[in-house]
């Protein structure tokens, strides 16, 4: 379902809220580091390089993420897994849990921040960043066309990523005894070449969806969303601004 070669197409865009959380991560010497949902796996060296004593454990439920990413595993020091994070427990406590736009992807955020605080050692940092913009037009025009009735039964089962309102993560976090930094930015990327926003959600949210649909459906539904996305996100001559909203949240015990 993930392609790693659309994914990267806009990688500087994607890369910068990974070293905008990464900053505001204050562990000096972990043992443990974990990447959650690491995808094609060049960032989860990012945090080896962070932490160089550190073992770092990628995963990912993709095999094709997976696959890229074993390319770059190291012995010893960074290894890469394919797991479902709903049910991934590591062997030991963790002293950094660290997920770059993937959690978005998982449901019951309450439970899942629970479960996800219990695996970390007493010292231990989560930090994570996810997108915030599922009120965007862009994912208003998905929405519109997965209820086309030629589509909407396929796709009701579909998963729709989802965050919670940014003060409901402090609060929660908190409550489990935790020291919470949490922030939103608004970015406004200039996105290059044709058709970029869709081609920006080709790299995410649309994967589910196409999968779904299968090569002939999938076909038909991008041909609704293209004008519709062309309509609220015109090209200029310096390229598309797209507004995207990321929510970031670092939890500390401590
Ligand atoms: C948008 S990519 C982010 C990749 C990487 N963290 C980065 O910043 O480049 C989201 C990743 O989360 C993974 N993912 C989504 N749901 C997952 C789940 N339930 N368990 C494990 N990985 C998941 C996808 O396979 C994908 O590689």
């Amino acid at each position: 379902m993930w392609n790693p070669a659309q994914y990267e197409r806009f990688r500087d865009e994607r890369k910068r809220p990974f070293f905008e959380l990464l900053a505001r991560v204050d562990a000096a010497a972990p043992a443990q580091v974990v990447d959650l949902g690491c995808g094609t796996g060049d960032l989860t060296l990012v945090l080896a390089e962070r932490w160089p004593s550190a073992r770092v454990t990628g995963v990912d439920s993709s095999e094709a993420m997976v696959a890229e990413a074993s390319r770059r595993a190291a012995p010893e020091r960074v290894r890469f897994e394919l797991a479902d994070l709903a049910g991934w427990t590591p062997a030991a406590p963790v002293e950094v849990i660290f997920s770059n736009a993937a959690l978005h992807w998982l449901p019951d955020h309450p439970a899942l921040l629970s479960r996800l605080v219990s695996l970390l050692a007493p010292s231990g940092v989560l930090a994570f960043q996810i997108p915030a913009n599922f009120d965007a037009p862009s994912h208003r025009r998905i929405d519109e066309v997965r209820g086309h009735p030629r589509f909407a039964a396929t796709l009701a089962p579909v998963r729709r990523g989802q965050a919670q309102p940014l003060d409901f993560y402090e609060a929660h976090l908190a409550g489990l005894g935790l020291t919470v930094d949490a922030w939103d930015t608004t970015y406004l990327h200039v996105l290059q070449g044709e058709d970029a926003v869709l081609q920006w959600l080709l790299g995410t949210t649309l994967r589910p969806v196409l999968a779904a649909l299968g090569a002939e459906e999938s076909q038909a539904f991008l041909d609704m969303l293209r004008p519709l996305l062309r309509a609220d996100y015109p090209a200029t001559a310096r390229g598309t601004p797209f507004r995207f909203t990321r929510r970031f949240v670092v939890a500390s015990r401590r």
